[in-house]
């Protein structure tokens, strides 16, 4: 006898509704409850900052490139968030009139992702009273949006799934066992995640439902302008990391000359694409709904395009 039953996408619907409301929590009360940061502990663990790429620093220049690399990871999930909430309004649409459970679902992940975005705000401006003036983070997150929604919805769920379910294999097998963190950015992360994992449900519902309505032309564009967003986040990291880079080296008391600042960047840039590129597409749940939805050939120019950003 089969014991996998599967469930009805209604009531998958229904359960993150249920958890949605179970979980829900409060900035101020349940997250930062009046707490500081403090720049003695490291933000981002190393499994995500990677700073044994950075061969050239000290123990403390590490913690403070864990800091900003926290920070950055902060600003990044405050921008994504800003188009995967406006494409989950579109998407809203198909149901005004239809699944009133599949409605609510949609509209709590919204206004979650809302509460996220002021979350990241919060924190950014928390992590800039206790470092160094002189980060940027100069990434519109509205111009950012436009351009991803100018792309093909199966496009912007593949990605959004990606970014949904990487969060929290980050915070599962990277931030939660590292016993070094700072418990305020700690529980930033472990808030977040309970409500990111309703997302990924609803992202891959959402995403199977509108694949089912595309033709085989339609998606093999799809599958090009996945990879096109791909390049564009790659894009906005090589930026960051050029930024952060120039920040540390600005800022971490020494000096530091341009061939190290240079050494500095690449494992930046290392570190933001094992974060946001790679440990997403090594993700086997997503690489099994991915895989589900496309040809082998489209699974290889994928995997071309990805080897490309080493
Ligand atoms: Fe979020
Ligand atoms: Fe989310």
């Amino acid at each position: 006898m089969n014991a996998i039953v599967k469930v009805p996408d209604s009531e998958r619907y229904a359960r993150c509704v249920q958890t949605s409301k179970r979980v829900r929590w409060d900035i101020e009360e349940d997250v930062i409850r009046g707490r500081r940061f403090d720049a003695a502990h490291k933000f981002l663990p190393d499994g995500l900052s990677l700073t044994a790429a950075f061969t050239t620093l000290s123990a403390d220049e590490k913690r403070f490139v864990s800091q900003i690399q926290g920070r950055t990871y902060a600003n990044i999930f405050g921008l994504v968030e800003r188009f995967i909430n406006a494409k989950v309004l579109e998407l809203s649409h198909d149901h005004w009139l239809g699944d009133q459970v599949a409605l609510e679902a949609l509209v709590r992940f919204s206004d979650e992702e809302l509460k996220h975005q002021a979350l990241f705000r919060r924190i950014d401006a928390m992590v800039g009273d206790v470092l160094p003036d002189g980060y940027r983070f100069d990434v519109d997150p509205n111009a950012v949006a436009r351009a991803v929604l100018g792309k093909r919805t199966w496009a912007v769920l593949a990605l959004t799934l990606d970014i949904e379910l990487f969060t929290q294999l980050h915070y599962r097998q990277s931030i939660e066992p590292d016993t070094e963190l700072s418990d305020l950015f700690k529980d930033v992360f472990l808030y977040h995640w309970k409500e990111e994992s309703q997302h990924a449900i609803l992202d891959e519902l959402e995403w199977s439902r509108h694949d089912a309505g595309l033709t085989p032309e339609e998606r093999d564009r799809a599958v090009d302008e996945f990879i096109e967003l791909v390049a564009a986040v790659d894009g906005i990291l090589q930026a960051q990391a050029k930024a952060d880079a120039g920040y540390f080296a600005a800022k971490c008391g020494r000096v530091v000359d341009q061939a190290e600042t240079q050494t500095i960047e690449a494992a930046f840039l290392k570190a933001y694409r094992w974060q946001y590129i790679h440990s997403g597409a090594q993700h086997p749940h997503f690489g099994k709904v991915l895989s589900s939805l496309i040809t082998e050939n489209q699974g290889q120019r994928i995997q071309a395009a990805l080897a490309t950003l080493q």
